[in-house]
């Protein structure tokens, strides 16, 4: 099968497009054949050596989390899904998945049925973002009607998705970015969502009530941010997403019921990963960048 590998720790270019053999899925897990692959941030980072690399492993390997398709074959004991069927997951993760590729096995109880309205593109672009949303404000912050949450980095892949999540949950919603940076001034919030990092982690911790919740998602806390927390009884958590195939059914009733729009920003065929990782490195996505796997039939 066709699957893109990083030769090499590196930029862009260390992206191959290359020949491997078809993984065979083991007892619980099922083939997928991939219609469509998400990018994420995490991928150029583990592409450069760093991100998850170091559970991935040395290169060369295949790189990518989000993927969707269709059943092909299952392993034993597999009774969740029948062949032939639309399923979507970032199967793995933190461990590598190889999700940029014609096929991928994947264990079944991490995967779900892709939401009936999701167009294959729509469906690769949800799981690793909306399972941190979902992780974040549903499991750890437990977000209820009437809090007020604040997304910071709002307009990206999480963002998106992590502002309509919190108001369905019924939260009041305060969003932030490059271009609304006063949203930062904000004061009282039970919740707040960094989805930027670097020095603006550090500021978020002035827009939480006393007992609020920072959820450091982009790049942690550093030991200052910890302590400068504690100083002023705010939490601070740093979550990292995990496979769940109850919440991505959970998540595919919200888009399916009109709740839960993904936005994507651009596709790409499968070959020109490289020029969706320039695109995504450059910024300013709006949303998500797709990968389209077209499988070759010889
Ligand atoms: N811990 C976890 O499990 C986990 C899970 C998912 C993602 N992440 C991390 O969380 C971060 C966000 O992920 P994503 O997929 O949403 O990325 P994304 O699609 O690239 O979105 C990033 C967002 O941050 C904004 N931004 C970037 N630099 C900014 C700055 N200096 N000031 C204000 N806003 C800025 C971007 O706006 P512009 O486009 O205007 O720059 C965009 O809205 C990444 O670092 C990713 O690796 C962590």
């Amino acid at each position: 099968m066709r699957a893109v590998e990083v030769s090499r720790f590196g930029g862009p270019d260390v992206l191959r497009l290359t020949e491997v053999d078809r993984p065979s899925p083991i007892s619980t897990e099922v083939l997928v054949r991939v219609a469509a692959a998400g990018v994420n941030p995490v991928d150029l980072k583990t592409r450069r050596g760093e991100g998850v690399s170091r559970w991935v492993g040395p290169p060369p390997f295949i790189l990518g989390w989000d993927v969707a398709g269709t059943v092909e074959a299952m392993g034993y004991g597999v009774t969740r899904f029948e062949i032939g069927d639309t399923v979507y997951g970032m199967p793995r993760f933190p461990r590598a998945a190889g999700a940029y590729a014609e096929y991928v096995a994947a264990p079944s109880r991490q995967l779900a049925r892709a939401p009936s309205k999701a167009s294959s593109a729509e469906a690769a672009a949800l799981p690793l973002a909306s399972l941190t949303a979902w992780q974040c404000l549903v499991d750890t912050a437990h977000v209820k009607e009437g809090q007020r949450v604040l997304v910071h980095g709002a307009s990206g892949g999480v963002g998106h998705l992590a502002t309509q999540l919190a108001k369905s949950l019924g939260a009041s919603v305060i969003t932030a970015g490059r271009r609304d940076r006063d949203a930062l001034a904000s004061r009282d919030v039970d919740v707040a969502l960094d989805l930027v990092g670097g020095d603006d982690t550090m500021l978020l911790l002035d827009t939480l009530r006393e007992g609020g919740l920072l959820l450091a998602v982009a790049d942690g806390a550093s030991e200052a941010v910890q302590r400068e927390g504690r100083r002023r009884r705010v939490r601070v958590m740093e979550p990292l997403v995990e496979p769940d195939g109850h919440a991505l059914e959970k998540i595919a009733g919200l888009v399916d019921s009109g709740d839960l729009e993904v936005k994507i920003d651009e596709v790409f065929p499968l070959e020109r990963a490289a020029a969706a990782h320039e695109r995504l490195e450059k910024g300013s996505v709006r949303g998500k960048l797709v990968l389209e796997v077209e499988v070759s039939r010889r």
